[in-house]
């Protein structure tokens, strides 16, 4: 993009932008005043205590939830429900559950060529040689003709990055992908995460797997009561003395110290 088309230096280089963004649910307030840059390809994991507002963070970035104040922008377009632009971030932003959200009655392969075809115009036949293309990537291409109750959790949730994957959304978003999983399944799917964060896709990770973090995070976000308390890289976050709801917050997470 040439200098002088318009965009501003800031929205070619960051993914998400959020400024001051409030959010309530009837008169409880969600998001208190979130700011926040994520630039191209960064790394976030985002975490904190149970009803802090990370769900409801990224939730916005793909307008599942509206929001009453502030902007957020993916790339230079605004999410706006009122202005009509939320089909047009689903472009760019996939999603990734913690229950997986396959469709049931679809085939592990249709579950990824359904939104090309659908959405996308693709032919079956080109949906089906991408989709087939991202399963072998996530490692689940011989379960292509099964149905999801067929699947374990770790290869539903293999499959349903493989769907968002399919979508080639320039930012990628997870809520506590392996919080549903049974222990021997988290390794699984976190060494996909790991392997895409090295795509140099932008991703946004609800998760308390500080593994992960430490080892994929550019930076870590610590939510409390709808506002980010810290915003840092994890060694700072790991490695500076854990005061106040950090500290608290730590003490009951396992693996974090
Ligand atoms: N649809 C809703 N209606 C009313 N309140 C809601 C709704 N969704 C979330 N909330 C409230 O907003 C707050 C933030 O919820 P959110 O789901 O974002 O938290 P979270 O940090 O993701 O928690 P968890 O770790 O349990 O997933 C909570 O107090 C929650 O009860
Ligand atoms: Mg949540």
């Amino acid at each position: 993009m040439q200098a002088s088309s318009g965009a501003s230096a800031a929205s070619r280089t960051s993914a998400v932008v959020f400024e001051d963004v409030h959010k309530y649910f009837g008169t409880f307030q969600a998001l208190d005043g979130i700011n926040l840059t994520v630039r191209r390809g960064e790394r976030i994991v985002v975490f904190g205590p149970s009803g802090s507002g990370k769900s409801t963070l990224i939730r916005c970035v793909n307008g599942l939830e509206g929001f009453q104040r502030g902007r957020i922008m993916v790339g230079e377009i605004p999410v706006d429900h009122g202005l009509g632009t939320v089909p047009l971030i689903r472009r760019k932003v996939g999603m990734v559950f913690q229950q997986f959200n396959l469709f049931p009655h679809l085939s592990i392969v249709e579950n990824c060529t359904v939104g090309l075809v659908m959405t996308r115009g693709m032919s079956e036949q080109q949906a089906r040689e991408r989709a087939i293309e991202f399963l072998v990537r996530v490692r689940v291409s011989d379960q292509a003709h099964k149905y999801p109750s067929e699947l374990s959790g770790g290869q539903q949730q293999r499959v349903a990055i493989a769907r968002a994957l399919c979508l080639q959304p320039e930012v990628l978003l997870f809520d506590e992908p392996t919080s549903a999983l049974d222990p021997e399944m988290v390794k699984e799917v976190l060494d996909v995460m790991e392997e895409l964060a090295e795509s140099g896709i932008t991703m946004i990770c609800v998760t308390h797997e500080m593994g992960f973090a430490r080892a994929v995070a550019d930076r870590m976000v610590f939510m409390d009561r709808g506002r980010i308390l810290l915003d840092a890289v994890p060694d700072v976050i790991f490695n500076n003395p854990r005061t106040g709801r950090l500290k608290e917050f730590f003490s009951h997470v396992s693996g974090s110290a």
